[in-house]
């Protein structure tokens, strides 16, 4: 009975991450990052241009996600930033973080 039904979930779960890898969409971090612009400010790999750029390499996923998240909802007040995160939406900013973030 248990062993029936995590086969199923795992045929199931195989299924989607199937589906997911066939999309169009971006789901590569870097490729991500650079299509949204990113990378001009915070470089490829998190480590900003200048020292008016907050480095993003190093820092929690979780941390970073919901930085993303506040400039979105502009909990987090930054012109800049609220611009940059807008239109992400909650799975860009999971790529997002989990391409900058460790
Ligand atoms: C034009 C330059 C620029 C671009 C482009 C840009 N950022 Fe930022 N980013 C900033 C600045 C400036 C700050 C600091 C803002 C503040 O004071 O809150 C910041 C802050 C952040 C922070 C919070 C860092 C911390 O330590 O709290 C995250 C996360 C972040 N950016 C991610 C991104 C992501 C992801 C993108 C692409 C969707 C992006 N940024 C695009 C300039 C930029």
């Amino acid at each position: 009975m248990t062993t029936s039904k995590s086969l199923t979930l795992s045929i199931l779960f195989g299924g989607v991450l199937t589906l997911s890898a066939c999309s169009s969409e971006p789901v590569d971090g870097a490729a991500l990052a650079a299509e949204k612009g990113c990378v001009a400010c915070h470089g490829q790999d998190g480590k900003a241009i200048a020292d008016i750029y907050p480095n993003l390499n190093g820092q929690w996923q979780r941390y970073l996600r919901l930085q993303l998240q506040a400039y979105k909802s502009q909990k987090r007040e930054n012109a800049v930033m609220y611009g940059m995160a807008k239109d992400l939406t909650d799975e860009e900013i999971r790529i997002l973080a989990a391409h900058y973030g460790k």
